[in-house]
């Protein structure tokens, strides 16, 4: 299923190739970096604990789980707005641009969806001070009924997998205060900002949190799988050398269709990284498929 939010760093197009790497644990699906949920949304478990820094990404499915948002109230907000937007001036954009300023005052979980879905190229960015940082998709009809109905289908596909709480447990933390809940019996899906590529306000990711990304996850008892990248036609990802591969790794070409600057759209190499044998995957064309004896990897990093 594809959930109601979007955002360039969405996998959809991966999550076929993530499930098959996962083993079907006992315990819960914990996703430290939930972004969109499309992950969890399609892990098929019962049990889970997903969490965010972004606030309104947490607001928004809270709100779904707590029977508050629900699809046709999503839908008479966005035939309400939408009718807004097709008469506003300036092609429209009068009215984005009022939707964003109320966003960036209040905060209401519908006008986040209102400018997810409106916004250019469907992509997530926020500005220094925590404000939305997308410009109009430039299309004064876009919440024309059929699109207003996928999306209010999504708020209802959504609001069916989401479990009750105590089984499903949102939260709004670091990372860092997330992996150390897990027991052996869970499977950590995390998927990080991507180190030196993509920045916003609450996408800071730097050489330090990979450090304690590493170490967190070194130190877990449950099975993990990591999302990150490999390579790209220029370069190399640093961190897989520095830290990753001392774990299992496998690989697969990728092409981001959205994202800001010419690099972010290129064909990049993904990588999952994890802790346990890899052996069912067939999707794995690049890099090496088992980790590095520790003799070797010492004489690499010298
Ligand atoms: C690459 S996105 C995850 C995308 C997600 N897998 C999807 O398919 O939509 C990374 C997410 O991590 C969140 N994030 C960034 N820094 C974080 C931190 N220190 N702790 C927890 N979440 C963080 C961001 O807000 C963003 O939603």
């Amino acid at each position: 299923m594809v959930p109601p939010i979007k955002s360039q760093g969405i996998k959809t197009k991966l999550v076929p190739w993530i499930m098959e790497l996962a083993p079907k644990a006992e315990g819960k699906w914990i996703e430290p970096f939930l972004g969109t949920g499309v992950v969890a949304f399609n892990s098929g478990y019962e049990k889970a604990i997903l969490n965010d820094t972004n606030p309104h990404i947490i607001t928004f499915y809270k709100g779904i789980q707590q029977g508050e948002i629900t699809a046709p109230l999503m839908r008479h907000y966005l035939e309400q707005e939408g009718e807004l937007l097709s008469k506003a001036g300036d092609n429209g954009y009068d009215h984005y641009r009022k939707v964003r300023a109320r966003f960036n005052q209040e905060f209401s979980p519908y006008d986040f969806i209102f400018l997810s879905r409106a916004g250019f190229n469907g992509m997530m960015r926020f500005g220094k001070k925590g404000n939305w940082n997308i410009p109009f998709c430039k299309k004064p009809d876009r919440f024309a009924q059929a699109y207003t109905t996928k999306i209010t289908n999504q708020v209802s596909t959504v609001s069916k997998i989401i479990q009750p709480e105590p089984n499903w447990i949102f939260h709004n933390k670091s990372f860092s205060e997330i992996i150390p809940l897990a027991t052996e019996q869970d499977i950590i899906y995390c998927d990080p900002p991507y180190y030196g590529r993509y920045v916003d306000y609450y996408n800071g990711w730097t050489e330090q949190d990979e450090r304690l990304l590493f170490n967190l996850l070194s130190e877990t008892k449950a099975k993990f799988i990591l999302s990150t990248w490999h390579h790209n036609d220029w370069r190399e990802n640093e961190m897989i050398a520095k830290f990753w591969s001392k774990f299992n790794i496998v690989t697969k070409d990728h092409f981001y269709h959205s994202g800001g600057n010419i690099e972010n759209r290129r064909t990049i190499v993904e990588a999952l990284v994890c802790n346990f044998n890899a052996d069912n995957i067939q999707d794995h064309n690049h890099g090496q498929k088992e980790k590095v004896p520790s003799a070797q990897l010492s004489l690499e990093l010298t």
